[in-house]
């Protein structure tokens, strides 16, 4: 490398990382903005500053390279290239085709009775809903939970366009990743789509870890990969995976993040499987050694870890230009009766009315596992959808499939007799509460 383009090289690289820094200064985080990095505009007076910084760069380029050596080091230089332009040009965000009214947070809102257009499919009409989410074939014996509509304050939800979503996935792969929630979002996603596909066209099967939904007819596939904590841990089996004491490996994504690679749009979610209790389990080496060493964080530190390495795994692996990448927030669960006012002792079983209380939250870690998310995004840079999925759901204690699902083994006569006792407070009924955050990642995709 000659001497004039060894300092030109560095005099882009400072300014690139002035401008970084810069804009970490005024970097808002904001829930309702559509990409929780796009929206950040450089003000004239900055543009100006940045300009002239860049013109003295130029001529003492030399001089100001011992500042910046370090950071230069780690400087991933095509990388923040790209982020930076797409910031200056605000360029269109991938398959957008409108936008939701400014200023519209479409998860604030509230639960409407809608008999009408809800739901959005039936049950006995999507043979792709796995036989514990199927409450109605399993005796539940009303339907109430089918019939509401999420209607935000100050906007309308787009339609969701199942024909849109075909012709936009035409020749793409769609995935949904994490752990049985985020399953349960994928088939309400397939069954909200699939009567646009004939039955010799379409198919879904599984490989392990992932499940295919393939449209021959558009060459799209509609997958989901099973990875509750997204980084490896002992619960990665996809069928036996029922460990209490978990552990998961630190710095691991790429373990299933390569089957990740090459995909168009990705939904993550993880949430459930941190909550083992005030610690989780970390390993620090691998699996394999005879002596792991593990160490034990606060759920909140370890649970930081597993976002931080995700946000890296799609700066790396993600075209920002070309892709989307969603994240779902908590799921809440309804299993403490109490946490709503009612007597100790009960929870979602028997429940078939909404929480009217708007300013209903709902316990365990789910406050200090929500500031970890805004913390962690708010400090990045990478284009991350997120839906904020969790208050809207917290009013829904009607919609879990409660007794009505497939169990897992025989209940025994204890059981039997004590439905609470067995009742699932985790998992949703479908069609129902699920279609609505297809609703919201359909708005965030195509109107963000
Ligand atoms: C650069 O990376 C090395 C290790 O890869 C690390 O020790 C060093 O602190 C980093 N420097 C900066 C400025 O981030
Ligand atoms: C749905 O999408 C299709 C294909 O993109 C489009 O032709 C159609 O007009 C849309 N329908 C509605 C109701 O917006
Ligand atoms: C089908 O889609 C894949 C990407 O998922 C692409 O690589 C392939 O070329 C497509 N095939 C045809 C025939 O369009
Ligand atoms: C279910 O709720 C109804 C009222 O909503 C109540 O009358 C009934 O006793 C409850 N059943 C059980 C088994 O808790
Ligand atoms: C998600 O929405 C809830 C309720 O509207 C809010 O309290 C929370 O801060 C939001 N989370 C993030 C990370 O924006």
């Amino acid at each position: 490398m000659n001497k004039l383009s060894h300092s030109h090289y560095y005099s882009i690289a400072m300014w690139l990382s002035l401008v970084k820094v810069l804009m970490q200064m005024k970097a808002p985080f904001s829930a309702s903005s559509s990409l929780l990095r796009g929206k950040g505009r450089l003000s004239p007076y900055l543009f100006t500053l940045i300009a002239f910084i860049l013109f003295v760069a130029i001529l003492y380029g030399q001089d100001f390279m011992c500042i910046f050596d370090e950071q230069l080091q780690n400087y991933s230089y095509s990388d923040k290239l790209s982020s930076t332009t797409q910031k200056v040009k605000q360029q269109k965000v991938p398959f957008a085709v409108g936008k939701v009214e400014e200023g519209c947070d479409v998860f604030s809102g509230s639960w409407i009775r809608d008999e009408l257009t809800r739901p959005l499919y039936e049950e006995s009409e999507c043979p792709y809903i796995q036989p514990q989410l199927t409450c109605q074939e399993h005796g539940r014996p009303d339907k109430d939970y089918q019939h509401w509509r999420w209607q935000p304050h100050r906007c309308d939800i787009p339609k969701f366009n199942a024909s849109l979503v075909l012709e936009t996935l035409r020749g793409k792969r769609m995935m949904f990743v994490g752990d049985s929630l985020n399953r349960g979002q994928y088939v309400s996603f397939v069954c909200l789509l699939h009567r646009l596909i004939s039955e010799d066209e379409k198919s879904m099967e599984t490989f392990d870890s992932l499940t295919v939904f393939t449209a021959k007819e558009y060459n799209a596939t509609i997958e989901f990969y099973w990875a509750p904590f997204l980084l490896e841990s002992n619960s990665d089996n996809a069928v036996i995976h029922r460990i209490s004491d978990r552990i998961v490996r630190k710095g691991s994504i790429n373990k299933h993040g390569r089957n990740w690679k090459g995909v168009d749009i990705l939904v993550f979610n993880t949430y459930l499987w941190w909550m083992t209790g005030l610690k989780m389990k970390v390993l620090l080496g691998s699996f394999d050694d005879e002596v792991k060493e593990i160490v034990e964080l606060s759920t909140e530190d370890a649970y930081r870890m597993a976002m931080k390495s995700m946000l890296r795994w799609v700066r790396l692996n993600m075209d920002p230009k070309k892709t989307r990448v969603f994240f779902t927030s908590m799921s809440p669960s309804h299993g403490k009766s109490i946490d709503w006012g009612d007597e100790q002792g009960g929870n979602c079983y028997n429940q078939t009315t909404l929480i009217d209380d708007p300013t209903y939250w709902g316990s365990d870690c789910r406050r200090s596992i929500m500031e970890v998310i805004g913390e962690v995004f708010s400090k990045s840079k990478v284009p991350i959808t997120f839906l904020n999925i969790t208050q809207l759901s917290n009013y829904r204690r009607d919609a879990h499939t409660s007794i009505y699902k497939k169990q897992w083994s025989p209940l025994t006569a204890e059981q039997l007799a004590n439905p609470i006792s067995y009742a699932d407070c985790v998992h949703w009924c479908l069609p129902g509460l699920q279609d609505t955050w297809n609703e919201l990642l359909f708005a965030k995709l195509f109107y963000p």
